[in-house]
């Protein structure tokens, strides 16, 4: 995921007047000044999930409303600060769930830097350490950033995890609905789950995988605050993990949880030898009185250093390794923007799920004799050394048969006067899970075509033809 300094930005850079000190290196650009995270707000957002949890049955568990609310809550503040937000549902044995994903609008698409935490909380108790702590860190640095008016070098994207208590289920759910192409731009995942233990100590996640420098720059900033620090492994048990999985870079820390100090940690941290780092986890004691707020304050200033440093951090120019995706408004987020074709067919209608947001294209539905469609059309590069199409498809249909093909979706591309059809899908090929499907278009290189997606129904019986998350990738 690094990339070296291409000449045309080192040109860029010396043109718009980077800092060039006579004697220092030449390349040297301005340092970052690492923003003091306001802890006053911070225990202000945890004072508030405590009140979500004392007026929702005394939690903020997966499937309760005292979760709704948090979610609800954290996501019209960042609204408000002018992010781009999604709530992101998924269903879980204990009910649904939510992620909140916000993304500030600014910076380089192509490379991502992500931070996260979880929101929930066990059925025991409020989760104010666990996770109140991580998540109103986050938040804070996240308002913060946006309240700096900076523009990021590079896309500013923060995570609030639904249903971690479950099993990480939130930040699964989320990496394994990202489109390939989405999840090669994320160049550093960083988690923060548990930052205020009562009895601290300074834990730093022990991911050194090749060319991920952000564990020891983590480091380094405590070292430079005279606050000792452990690598550890927490390996599986954060949602770093599904980051992880995928093979993207992760740093995180942690202020400890059911383990218990030893001497030799509470001489390095202070504190009480031989107690839980948190003696209330996972119980009805996890409250906003079960806090260190140095420990949070030092937290949240980490928090703010890793962020606004990363924010700034050089991963070159052009596309990521897997590639940059051709179409615009590939999601529909934007409604029926660059695309063309039948009126209504871009929708937000609730009637449907889109596969990520609210927006997808619904092709039929109508249950009588119709066609509906809608394309964009690309560009695909002379010296392309390859072209995928992918996007994802989910069918459902009143149709009963399973040997007649009644309505079908045509996946086609359009070559000037030349219409070639990749795949058909029909009322056979009912599929209420969405799917991804991919098709090679290196036979275009060079050339513009019209990407299209063409519906027909006959007279009764719908099927409903549903597309989202589309792209063409060159590497
Ligand atoms: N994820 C654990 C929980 O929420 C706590 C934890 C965080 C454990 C980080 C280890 C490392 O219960
Ligand atoms: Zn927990
Ligand atoms: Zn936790
Ligand atoms: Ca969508």
């Amino acid at each position: 995921m690094r990339r070296s300094l291409s000449a045309a930005a080192l040109g860029l850079a010396l043109a718009a007047g980077a800092l060039v000190v006579p004697g220092s290196p030449s390349f040297a650009t301005a340092a970052v000044v690492d923003p003091d995270i306001s802890a006053t707000n911070t225990k202000a957002h945890l004072d508030q999930f405590q009140t979500i949890a004392n007026n929702n049955g005394g939690n903020r568990y997966t499937g309760r409303t005292g979760y709704k609310a948090s979610a609800d809550w954290v996501k019209a503040k960042l609204d408000a600060a002018g992010f781009t937000t999604t709530l992101q549902s998924f269903s879980t044995s204990a009910g649904t769930s939510y992620n909140v994903i916000a993304e500030w609008p600014f910076g380089d698409a192509n490379h991502v830097v992500m931070t996260g935490s979880h929101l929930d909380s066990v059925s025991a108790g409020p989760g104010i350490n666990d996770n109140g702590s991580g998540s109103a860190g986050v938040l804070e640095t996240a308002l913060t950033y946006a309240a700096s008016g900076q523009t990021p070098k590079n896309r500013l994207r923060f995570g609030f995890w639904g249903a971690e208590e479950l099993g990480l289920l939130g930040s699964k759910y989320y990496v394994n609905n990202l489109p390939a192409a989405e999840r090669d731009k994320i160049e550093l995942y960083m988690n923060f789950d548990m930052i205020a233990s009562p009895n601290p100590g300074y834990f730093i996640y022990d991911d050194n995988a090749a060319g991920n420098e952000a564990r020891d720059e983590l480091k380094s900033y405590f070292t430079g605050k005279n606050v000792q620090t452990e690598y550890i492994d927490v390996q599986g048990r954060s949602d770093h993990a599904a980051f992880r999985s995928l093979g993207l870079p992760t740093a995180g820390t942690f202020s400890g949880a059911e383990e218990i100090k030893t001497s030799a940690q509470a001489t390095k941290w202070g504190g009480q030898a031989n107690v839980a780092f948190d003696k209330c986890y996972h119980r009805s004691c996890d409250t906003n009185t079960n806090l260190d707020l140095t420990s949070l304050d030092r937290q949240i200033d980490a928090i703010g250093h890793m962020v606004w440093n990363y924010a700034q951090k050089d991963y070159g120019s052009g596309p990521p390794p897997g590639g940059s995706n051709l179409l615009a408004n590939p999601g529909f987020e934007s409604g029926a923007v660059n695309w063309t074709g039948t009126s209504g067919v871009v929708t937000s209608s609730t009637s449907k799920p889109a596969r990520t947001g609210t927006w997808k294209a619904w092709l039929q539905g109508n249950g009588s004799t119709s066609t509906e469609n809608t394309g964009q059309s690309v560009a695909i590069p002379a010296a392309a050394t390859a072209a995928t199409l992918s996007f994802w498809v989910r069918i459902d249909t009143a149709e009963t048969t399973t040997s007649t093909v009644y309505d079908t979706l045509k996946v086609q591309v359009v070559d000037g006067g030349t219409t070639t059809t990749l795949a058909t899908y029909s009322n056979l090929n009912k599929n209420t899970t969405y799917t991804e499907k991919t098709f090679n278009l290196l036979a275009y290189k060079g050339k513009t075509v019209t990407v299209k997606f063409l519906g027909a129904e006959d007279s009764s019986l719908q099927t409903s033809f549903v597309v989202d998350d589309t792209a063409v990738t060159v590497p």
